[in-house]
C-alpha cells in the first residue's frame, strides 16, 4: 500500500460478528465480503456508529480519487471505505491479505491506498493459441487479486480470428481454424509442423459473459481487432478484401498461418474494406462497454499496398511515395469509424511513426521511445516495452526452461521497470497512464504454460503499476513473494519456479580478467555450482562471491531452497579467456542491435552461447552480407587458431555460415589468409568451427563468415536471405 501505519492494540477477528454494509455495494462485492468473513449478521450501513463490527461503504469524497480505499482497524471496529466499487474491492483484497497474515487478531492500523497508474493491464493473445472462457475467467480472478484493472484481449491475428461477427460467419468458420502449427521455433531451419488442426472462437454470449465477469471485478476488457496488418486469418476467410493488381490477377491464396511472424498480407485501403470494418467494429463496440477499442496497427509490411492498383493510386493522390502515408490514412479512417461508434482507439506505437490524432492512446512496445514521442504530442500512453513487459520471453537462462520466444525478461527486470521515469518532464510523465504485461502465445499451447509465464512476473508488474516508485523495494518484494506465491499455488495457479533458478552473468575487470557471478531472483535459495561441467548437487560448492575465470571453464549451477531442500535449475555457461577477450571489434556491416543489443561486444566477451538455450541477446545476428569482423589485439601476438560458434544449443536450429575465412594483418592494409573453411566443413564442425594454422604474429585478425543462405519465406511469399547468428570468436 501507499501508506500504512500500525498502532497499539489489536482487534479480535471473532469479535467481528456484525457487518454494516453500504447498500450501494454490488451483489458481487457483498458476496466477496461474505466469502471473506462468513456467518456474520449483515445490517444496512447508516453511517459510522459505536457498535463493534466491520463497516464497509463507498465514500466518493475519498481524497485519493478513483479506485482508492482506506482501512482502519481499531480495537472495536474494522472500517473499509472505497472511493468507488473498485476501491472497495481492492480494499477487500488487502483485507484478505491482512487476515491471511493475522487470522485471529488484526493489529490496529490505518491504510490509505490508491494506484499510481490508472491503467494496469494484462494482454492475452488468443489467436496463436485459443483459450476457453473458463480459463479467461481464471485470469481475470488473478488480475483482480493483484488490483489490476484492464484485460486487453487480442482477438484477431494471422493465426486465427476468434470473435464471432454476425453476417461474416467465415471469419470464424474459416479464419478461426488452422490446419497445423509450427513445432519448435518458427524460424528454424527447416520449420517443422505438427498435424493437429487448431481452432476456436468466442460467441457473443461468451463475450458478454466475460465482460460482465470482468466488470464485477473492477476490470475493463479492451478488445483488439488488429488491422491493417496481421490480417491473414481475415483474408483467408474473405480474400476479396486484399489488395489487387490487374497485372498479377489476384493469384494470391490466403491462409490462416500455421507459423508465427510478420506476413505481407494486409488489408487493402479500398472503401469496401472500411464497410467490412464498420460491421466488425460496430459489433465489437456493442459487446464491449470499454471507452477504448484497440485497433492494432503494428508490424505492417507495405509491399502489397505498393503493388496494388487502388493503394498505389491512393498514394499518388496523397502526393507522396511513402507508404507510411497509407498506414496513417488507414488508421485515421478506422479512428473516425470508431469515434462514430462512441469509441476511442488505442494502437501499438507504429501509429506514432505517422500522423495520428492525439486522442489515440499509444501502446509503446518496441521500447519506451515511442511512448515518450507520443507523450510529447500529448497522447495517452501505456508503456509495454519488450525489454520489461513481454511475458512471452524467457524468465531465466536455465537450460530446463520451456522453449520460449528468444528474449529474456526476468522477475527482477520486471520489478525494476519504471513506466514513467523521474527523468521525464512532468507534462510528459502525466501522459503515461499505465503499463501492461503482454502475453503472446506462440509457444504456449497449454493453460498451465500461460499461467506459469504470467506468474510470478505479473505480481511484480502489479506492484510496478500500483505502488509509488519511491516505496518500491526489491528485497521487500522478494520477502512478500515467499508468502504470496504459496497462496496462488493453493488457489490452483501454475507458478513458474524460474525465479528460483540461478543465472550466471560475466564481467571483465580492470585487469582484463573474466569474472563470473551467480544470482537468483528469489531470496530463499542458496546457489550451488561446479566448475568442471559436472551436474551440481546439494553437496557442491556454495556460491558466495564472484569468481575469476583464467582458463576454459564450464560452470554449472543450481539452487537449493533453504527450507524444502528442493533443487532448481540447470544454468550452464562455458567461458574461455582468449587473446581477443574484450578487444576492440569492428564490422563492415554491424550486427543488428535490435536483435543483438550488445552489438559486437558479445563476440569477444569470453562466453559461449552454443551450450545454452537460444536467446537473441547472446548472439550476433548478421544478414545476407554475413559477418566481416576485424579484431584489434592492440599488440602483435603469436596466433595459431581462430574459432567461431554458429549453431544454437537448445530449442533452435539456425542457418550456418556458408564459408569462413580468417586473415591476419599488422597494418590493416595487407591481409594474409590464414585459414578457410567451406560449407561442408562448417556443417560437419557444428556447433563451432576451429581453424588452426602455423604460429604467426599479428595485431589484427579479420574473420569473414559468408552468408548465402536463401529460403522460401512464408512471411514474404518469396525466396529471401536468411540471417546467420555468430557466437564468440575465440583467438589463441
Ligand atoms: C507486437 O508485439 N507486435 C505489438
Ligand atoms: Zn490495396
Amino acid at each position: 500500500p501507499q501508506q500504512y501505519a500500525f498502532q497499539h492494540g489489536s482487534l479480535q477477528v471473532c469479535s467481528l460478528d456484525h457487518i454494516f454494509c453500504d447498500g450501494a455495494l454490488s451483489s458481487y462485492t457483498t458476496a466477496q465480503i461474505t466469502r471473506l468473513l462468513p456467518d456474520r449478521a449483515h445490517t444496512a450501513f447508516k453511517g459510522l456508529g459505536d457498535k463493534p463490527g466491520l463497516y464497509i461503504w463507498i465514500d466518493s469524497n475519498l481524497s485519493q480519487g478513483a479506485e482508492s480505499y482506506q482501512i482502519k482497524v481499531t480495537t472495536k471496529q474494522l472500517r473499509l471505505s472505497g472511493a468507488d466499487q473498485a476501491g472497495v474491492l481492492f480494499g477487500l483484497q488487502s483485507l484478505a491479505q491482512l487476515l491471511q497474515q493475522f487470522p485471529t487478531a488484526l493489529p490496529c492500523l490505518e491504510v490509505v491506498d490508491y494506484p499510481r497508474f490508472a491503467y494496469r493491464g494484462m494482454h492475452l493473445d488468443v489467436s496463436r493459441h485459443f483459450f476457453p472462457v473458463d480459463f479467461i475467467k481464471r485470469q481475470l480472478d488473478l488480475l483482480a487479486l493483484h488490483k489490476m484493472n484492464r484485460f486487453h484481449w487480442h482477438l484477431t491475428d494471422d493465426q486465427g480470428w476468434r470473435i464471432e461477427i454476425p453476417g461474416f460467419e467465415k471469419l470464424t468458420s474459416i479464419g478461426g481454424y488452422r490446419e497445423c502449427t509450427v513445432v519448435g521455433h518458427t524460424s528454424d531451419n527447416p520449420p517443422v509442423y505438427d498435424n493437429h488442426p487448431h481452432s476456436g472462437f468466442y460467441t457473443r454470449e461468451e463475450i458478454l459473459d466475460v465482460v460482465a465477469y470482468a466488470d464485477e471485478r473492477g476490470i475493463t476488457v479492451i478488445p483488439e481487432i488488429d488491422v491493417p496488418g496481421h490480417a491473414a486469418a481475415l483474408l483467408a476467410a474473405y480474400p476479396e478484401y486484399a489488395c489487387y493488381s490487374a497485372a498479377d490477377q489476384l493469384t494470391r491464396d490466403y491462409k490462416v498461418q500455421s507459423r508465427f511472424g510478420i506476413f505481407t498480407d494486409v488489408l487493402c485501403c479500398r472503401d469496401d474494406v472500411f464497410v467490412l470494418l464498420e460491421a466488425i467494429f460496430s459489433e465489437v463496440a456493442s459487446l464491449f462497454p470499454s471507452e477504448y477499442i484497440h485497433i492494432g496497427g503494428d508490424e505492417v509490411k507495405k509491399q502489397q499496398w505498393l503493388h496494388c492498383d487502388h493503394c498505389s493510386g491512393l498514394l499518388a493522390q496523397l502526393k507522396t511515395d511513402d507508404p507510411e502515408a497509407l498506414h496513417s490514412y488507414f488508421v485515421e479512417r478506422v479512428r473516425k469509424l470508431c469515434l462514430q461508434l462512441g469509441k476511442k482507439i488505442i494502437g501499438w506505437d507504429e501509429l506514432i511513426d505517422g500522423d495520428v490524432d492525439p486522442c489515440a492512446a499509444i501502446m509503446s512496445w518496441r521500447g519506451i521511445e515511442g511512448g515518450i514521442k507520443a507523450a510529447q504530442k500529448k497522447h495517452p500512453v501505456i508503456m509495454t516495452p519488450v525489454s520489461a513487459t513481454y511475458f512471452d520471453f524467457y524468465q531465466s537462462t536455465s537450460r530446463d526452461e520451456p522453449m520460449s520466444i528468444h528474449g529474456l525478461t526476468s522477475l527482477h527486470t520486471v520489478y525494476d521497470f519504471d513506466p514513467a521515469p523521474a527523468t521525464l518532464p512532468a507534462d510528459q510523465a502525466s501522459c503515461i497512464i499505465g503499463t501492461q504485461a503482454n502475453l503472446w502465445t506462440e509457444y504456449m499451447s497449454s493453460e498451465e504454460q500461460v499461467e506459469s509465464m504470467l506468474l510470478p512476473r505479473l505480481c511484480a508488474l502489479a506492484e510496478v503499476a500500483w505502488t509509488a516508485q519511491p516505496l518500491r523495494q526489491w528485497s521487500n518484494f522478494q520477502q512478500r513473494l515467499n508468502t504470496w506465491l504459496p497462496q496462488l499455488q493453493a488457489a490452483g495457479y501454475a507458478v513458474s519456479d524460474a525465479a528460483c533458478k540461478p543465472m550466471a552473468t560475466t564481467d571483465i575487470d580492470d585487469d582484463s580478467q573474466l569474472i563470473v557471478s551467480l544470482h537468483c531472483d528469489r531470496d530463499n535459495c542458496d546457489i550451488v555450482y561446479t566448475l568442471d561441467g559436472s551436474e551440481p548437487t546439494q553437496d557442491s560448492a556454495r556460491y558466495s562471491t564472484p569468481m575469476t575465470i583464467d582458463s576454459p571453464t564450464t560452470l554449472r549451477s543450481a539452487s537449493v531452497h533453504q527450507h524444502t531442500g528442493q533443487q532448481y535449475g540447470d544454468e550452464q555457461l562455458s567461458m574461455v579467456p582468449h587473446l581477443a577477450l574484450n578487444k576492440p571489434i569492428r564490422f563492415a556491416h554491424a550486427p543488428d542491435v535490435s536483435v543483438s543489443p550488445l552489438g559486437g561486444r558479445l563476440l569477444v566477451n569470453g562466453c559461449l552461447a552454443t551450450d545454452r538455450i537460444f536467446q537473441f541477446h547472446e548472439w550476433g545476428g548478421f544478414d545476407e552480407n554475413g559477418m566481416d569482423a576485424v579484431i584489434d589485439l592492440q599488440t602483435q601476438q603469436a596466433i595459431s587458431s581462430v574459432s567461431v560458434g554458429f549453431a544454437a544449443g537448445q530449442y533452435r536450429r539456425l542457418y550456418f555460415p556458408t564459408g569462413v575465412n580468417v586473415f591476419g594483418s599488422n597494418d590493416e592494409q595487407q591481409w594474409q589468409c590464414l585459414a578457410t573453411a567451406d560449407e561442408q566443413t562448417i556443417k560437419q564442425s557444428a556447433p563451432r568451427l576451429c581453424l588452426t594454422f602455423n604460429n604467426q604474429d599479428y595485431q589484427f585478425i579479420r574473420v569473414v563468415a559468408e552468408n548465402n543462405n536463401r529460403a522460401y519465406s512464408e512471411e514474404d511469399r518469396s525466396i529471401i536471405a536468411m540471417p546467420i547468428y555468430i557466437d564468440e570468436i575465440i583467438v589463441h
